[in-house]
Order: C-alpha cells, then sequence, then structure tokens
C-alpha cells in the first residue's frame, strides 16, 4: 500500500465510522422513552398503569391541556372494549389533571 493509498483508506473508515456512529446515536435517542414527569408520584402511576398497557403512555408534553381532556374521554371506549374496568369519575380526574399540569403549550 502506498502512502496515497492508506491515507485514502483511512479517510473512508473516519468515515464510515462516523456513519455508524450517528446511526446508532439516533436509534438509540428514538428508542429511548423520557421518564414521566413527577415520576414515582401516586398520579404519575396511576397515568403509567391505565394508559401504558395498549400504547406507550404518551408524554404529557406532546398535547396541550385541552387536547388531553378529549383524549382521556376519547380512550373510555376502547377501554370497554378490551374488557378492561372502566376509568372511575376519580381515576379519570386524576389522570386528566396529571396530564394537564405537565401538558405541553402547542
Ligand atoms: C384498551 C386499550 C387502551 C388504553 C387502556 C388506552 N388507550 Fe390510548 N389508544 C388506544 C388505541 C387502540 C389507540 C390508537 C388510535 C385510535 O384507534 O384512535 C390509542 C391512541 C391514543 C392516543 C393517540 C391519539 C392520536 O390521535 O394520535 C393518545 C394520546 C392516547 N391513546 C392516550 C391515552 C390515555 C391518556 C389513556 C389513559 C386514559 C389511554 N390512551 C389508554 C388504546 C388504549
Amino acid at each position: 500500500m502506498t502512502p496515497a493509498q492508506a491515507r485514502r483508506w483511512a479517510r473512508r473508515f473516519a468515515g464510515a465510522v462516523t456513519v455508524v456512529a450517528i446511526g446508532l446515536f439516533v436509534g438509540l435517542a428514538g428508542c429511548r422513552t423520557a421518564p414521566l414527569p413527577e415520576q414515582g408520584s401516586a398520579a404519575e402511576h396511576l397515568y403509567a398503569q391505565r394508559c401504558g398497557s395498549c400504547h406507550k403512555p404518551y408524554a404529557p408534553s406532546s398535547m396541550t391541556a385541552a387536547m388531553w381532556a378529549i383524549q382521556v374521554d376519547a380512550m373510555q371506549p376502547k377501554i370497554a372494549q378490551a374488557g378492561l374496568p372502566p376509568l372511575s369519575a376519580g381515576e379519570s380526574r386524576a389522570i386528566t389533571e396529571y396530564l394537564e399540569r405537565n401538558a405541553g403549550t402547542q
């Protein structure tokens, strides 16, 4: 291998390493679920339990307070269809309030 060939090879290798590193970083960042707000509180536990069994619990910041109030109601028929116990008025209120407290602004 001539020095010129060696340099070319080194550049190509460095490029490949960078591409793999970026791919790995983006992939890991995408899979990682951000921890829910108010970790360890009763409200967080209730939300994760009642709203995280069919799909991952959505990040409260992903919707506005107004949207959350609608979403929680919209899940009731799905919960009933799945044969799960319906949200009681208290559970529904606690979950909605938790989501509204931590809701996004847009
Ligand atoms: C019985 C299963 C089940 C439970 C429990 C459940 N969901 Fe869902 N959820 C679904 C399904 C199925 C969808 C798919 C979208 C659709 O069919 O509208 C969904 C979609 C969503 C979406 C996305 C809607 C959109 O427009 O992208 C949000 C937000 C959501 N659920 C929030 C909640 C919240 C909050 C709770 C707890 C009160 C909850 N889910 C509990 C089944 C469930």
